[in-house]
């Protein structure tokens, strides 16, 4: 079972390019089917989660080939309508393949997706949306069985701007007859990038980024060539890497309008952060302050992806601070890994307490889910000694190589 060993208390100084982003290209990889055509994805990241989500491309009758960080998927060949249930259990997002499915083939037959650590993941709303667009839907032994002869636009409405449901939608509502209307949508920046892939290929959609979703649908779509955005959660993690250890470094690529909520926090705890169009560069030299309280919203609100690392980077702050978990139940499970470096941070229902401490101290720890496996790492390079960190697969599931790229941050981190 491999692991990260992280020597702590070294500066940062260095620079790395930010990978693609994982919650941009997932759906973008479902979105592909709707072309029945080639497409190629430039800055792809080489993830597990990417990994899963060509196999059941490939499983559906696609294929798929890499040529260096360029993913080129063909579509001509999609000739079934069905995921197996150990690869919806891969992850989460093969829920995503459920709308693009039922647009092209009108049919589906898959699996609830795979649980993950953060609670419950109800997917109500997705298949509420797609009945109201036309679909039948039948649920039986924890299988989903999907007719739409004809899919035919709509006025939607959310009752949370979910990400996954947004995304789903609109994919469906692009094979439909006529005009659909996403209101209370998700607006986060992979929507946006999603809009745009999909504008490439041909679709008439408007309104990403704001709540309110027009898709035009029944219009052909073909292939095309497209540049995935970059990673704003690994850009998150990286400068929480500074912070927590002290550093100057610069990431390429990254654009800081895509987070802003999380580079105003890290400078009211004494980072000075500046961007440009070729990214962002980060200076910390001194120990961190305790910052108001952050609360977990939708976007543009202070992202949920970014809270475990955020909360590792101050916990060796001066002060404390309030964290509130308002979109997750469970997103707390990396606390009690940091305890074990020293942390002092209490958990009580969504809500959790840190109080800064001098110093953590390397420790044998494990990675409880995918974000609270990178908050480990940030800790451990801010900690005396050396930390040995297990569960890779989850941090594996989205970032494509948290060593490589620490390293070249002026980090001394080894894979075992
Ligand atoms: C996306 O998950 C991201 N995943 C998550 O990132 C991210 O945490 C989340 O959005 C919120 O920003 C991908 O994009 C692949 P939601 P998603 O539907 O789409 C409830 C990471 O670390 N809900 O916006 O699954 C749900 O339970 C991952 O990269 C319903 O109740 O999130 C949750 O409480 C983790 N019914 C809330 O809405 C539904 O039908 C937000 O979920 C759908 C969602």
């Amino acid at each position: 079972m491999s692991e990260l060993l992280i020597q702590g208390g070294r500066f940062l100084t260095g620079e790395t390019t930010v990978q693609g982003a994982k919650n941009s290209i997932l759906p973008i990889l479902a979105a592909a089917i709707l072309t029945g055509d080639t497409v190629e994805l430039e800055h792809c990241p080489r993830l597990r989660d990417v990994d899963s989500a060509v196999r059941i491309l490939e499983a559906l009758g696609c294929t798929a080939d890499w040529r260096g960080d360029t993913l080129t998927v063909d579509t001509r060949g999609l000739d079934r309508c069905t995921v197996s249930d150990e690869l919806m259990r891969l992850m989460r997002s093969s829920s995503v393949f459920l709308g693009p499915l039922l647009s092209r083939c009108g049919a589906a037959e898959l699996s609830y997706p795979g649980g993950c650590e953060l609670g419950p993941r109800p997917i109500d709303l997705h298949l509420s949306g797609l009945r109201q667009l036309g679909a039948e839907i039948r649920e039986s032994g924890g299988m989903l069985h999907c007719q739409a002869s004809r899919l035919h636009g709509c006025e939607l409405l959310l009752a949370i701007p979910s990400v996954g449901a947004t995304e789903n939608l609109m994919l469906a509502a692009c094979g439909a007859e006529g005009v659909t209307v996403i209101s209370n949508a998700a607006r986060e920046p992979e929507i946006e990038d999603l809009q745009n892939f999909l504008t490439t290929c041909g679709a008439d959609i408007r309104g990403a980024g704001t709540s309110t979703i027009t898709v035009q649908g029944g219009r052909t779509l073909h292939g095309g060539t497209y540049r995935c955005m970059p990673d704003r959660i690994v850009t998150a993690t990286y400068l929480c890497a500074a912070a927590a250890a002290g550093g100057l470094i610069f990431l390429r690529g990254a654009q800081e309008q895509q987070l802003a909520t999380v580079t105003a926090v890290l400078r009211q705890a004494g980072c000075d952060i500046c961007a440009d169009s070729a990214g962002i560069a980060c200076r910390c030299e001194e120990r961190l302050r305790g910052v108001q309280p952050v609360r977990t919203a939708p976007y543009p609100g202070f992202p949920t992806d970014a809270q475990a690392v955020v909360m590792a980077a101050l916990a060796r702050s001066r002060g404390t601070t309030v964290f509130e978990e308002n979109i997750f139940e469970n997103r707390y499970r990396h606390v009690d890994e940091l305890c074990r470096m020293g942390a002092d941070i209490r958990v009580s229902g969504r809500t959790a307490v840190v109080t800064g401490v001098e110093r953590l101290s390397g420790a044998s720890v494990r990675s409880t889910d995918l974000r609270g496996g990178a908050a480990l790492c940030v800790a451990a390079l801010g900690a005396a000694g050396e930390t040995r960190i297990s569960g890779l697969h989850h941090i594996d599931r989205g970032y494509e190589d948290m060593a490589r790229d620490l390293t070249a941050l002026g980090a001394q981190v080894t894979r075992i």
